[in-house]
């Protein structure tokens, strides 16, 4: 009998495409996947623990499996990805129902666990790390999804050690893929009806640097950008202190590199970036904005910033907010400072008081929704070129894409007009997304 799986994705992309290789993985050991734990033979969590709250909701997660569990005991749950490679065996002990545990880098041992807890109910934790050459190995043979727009990872790991972040503890040293390997990857998913790639990893920008003999990330966009049949082109995330003037220049000169990017400042005061580890200043970070807006004036920011970082003083946030109207984002993803065990600002004085720090975040989050609705709001009546791709939740013969600028616009139209780039006039201006009419 054909046996099921239900699997939940938290955190960034690169769970996202670690679950597809879990869904690969299992569906050749017999599991096909449903979209309810009740139906589950095996339920499984692909975590992140990038902020304490990511981390708890875990364990409320699997809060909610125990009840299942409980009715019915051959059930198998397991946890994957960042919460797991921080926790690893601890986890076993404090939720005594879970079966398996398996960390960034053993995502290969799950079919092994799963047939270990499905034949001796034996619990079972992976979570070693392994060498560059193991890790280059086991990139994954994706599966075949017919969709518009995929991921290809080009590194993995973090060596930045940003000091408030626990992402270079849980997935590892950085390493590049060999660009041959990426270019074939992108070959492939174009053959199969990939329209647009979003080149991934934790820091795309430092691809190759480390690495002599492999090409520059500039050189790499330009051998994909030149790739037919991909018509769009995109990478996350940058890392202000690898944003060479080559690679900048790219936005104004390869004609698939969508007009939008993502370049996180965290804070806009010096002080608050040393202490950070950032490894670049303000005015060095506006001065690669400027160089940006000046070879393509069309060209869209978004960007992570933290607010409450120990010390953060009134002066160092009005830093912040300054360079938030300076540089005026499309959109920010604004985070209050959590501290992470094993990083080094988890060990710095942190005297704000939570009632502070929450001012600051709401002030924060005020101005860059009013940004972000002058700068959407600019787009009312343009007609926009849009990648559809696919039909939208928002009803019958409602279908969706995105702008170059990477805005979601919804509209009626055939679905087969998915894969293909129309003209939409914008009609409204959404929170999230745009609303228009093809002409
Ligand atoms: N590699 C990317 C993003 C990593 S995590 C980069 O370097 O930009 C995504 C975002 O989470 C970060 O940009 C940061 O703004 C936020 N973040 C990371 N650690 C955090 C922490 N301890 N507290 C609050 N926000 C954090
Ligand atoms: Fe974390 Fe910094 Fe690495 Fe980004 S660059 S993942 S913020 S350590
Ligand atoms: Fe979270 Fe891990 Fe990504 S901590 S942000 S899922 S690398």
């Amino acid at each position: 009998m054909n046996k099921a799986f239900y699997l939940e994705t938290f955190g960034c992309q690169m769970n996202v495409v670690d679950s597809e290789q879990i869904v690969a993985l299992l569906s050749a050991i017999g599991y096909s996947q449903v979209d309810s734990a009740e139906l589950a033979d095996l339920v499984l969590l692909n975590t992140c623990s990038v902020r304490d709250k990511a981390e708890r909701k875990v364990y409320g997660h699997l809060g909610r499996f125990k009840p299942i569990k409980d009715k019915r005991p051959e059930l198998i749950i397991g946890v994957g990805g960042c919460v797991a490679q921080q926790e690893g065996e601890k986890m076993l002990e404090k939720v005594p129902y879970l079966d398996l545990v398996f960390g960034t880098h053993n995502i290969h041992c799950l079919p092994e666990l799963v047939q270990q807890a499905e034949q001796g109910r034996q619990r079972g934790c992976e979570t070693d790390f392994q060498d560059r050459d193991t890790r280059l190995n086991l990139f994954p043979e994706r599966t075949v999804q017919e969709t518009v727009t995929r991921f290809v990872t080009v590194m993995q790991g973090c060596d930045n050690f940003c000091s408030y972040c626990i992402v270079p503890h849980v997935r590892g040293r950085e390493i590049s893929r060999p660009s041959q390997d990426i270019i074939a990857e992108v070959q492939g998913l174009v053959a199969q009806g990939a329209r647009e790639i979003t080149l991934l990893g934790q820091n795309v920008n430092s691809y190759g640097m480390k690495d002599d003999e492999e090409v520059s990330f500039t050189q790499l966009l330009r051998h994909i950008n030149a790739i037919d049949g991909l018509q769009r082109l995109r990478f996350a995330t940058s890392h202000p202190k690898d944003m060479t003037d080559e690679l900048i220049d790219c936005f104004g000169s390869l004609d698939k590199l969508c007009k939008h990017i993502h370049l996180p400042f965290q804070s806009g005061s010096d002080r608050i970036l040393k202490l950070m580890n950032r490894g670049y200043t303000r005015d060095e970070y506006l001065g690669r904005v400027k160089r940006l807006k000046k070879v393509c004036p069309e060209i869209r920011l978004t960007t992570d910033v933290i607010v409450g970082f120990p010390g953060e003083t009134e002066e160092d946030f009005q830093a912040t907010l300054d360079l938030v109207e300076q540089v005026g984002y499309a959109d920010a993803f604004t985070f209050l400072y959590s501290p992470r065990v094993e990083t080094a600002a988890a060990k710095m004085v942190d005297d704000q008081s939570a009632v502070q720090k929450q001012q600051r975040f709401d002030r924060l989050l005020k101005l860059q929704q009013q940004t972000s609705a002058t700068i959407w709001q600019a787009d009312i009546d343009q007609v926009l070129s849009v990648l559809v791709e696919g039909e939208s939740r928002q009803g019958e013969g409602q279908m969706f894409g995105r702008t170059n600028s990477n805005r979601v616009v919804n509209f009626s139209g055939r679905p087969d007009l998915t894969g293909h780039i129309v003209q939409i006039k914008i009609n409204e201006v959404h929170r999230n997304s745009h609303l228009g009419e093809q002409v």
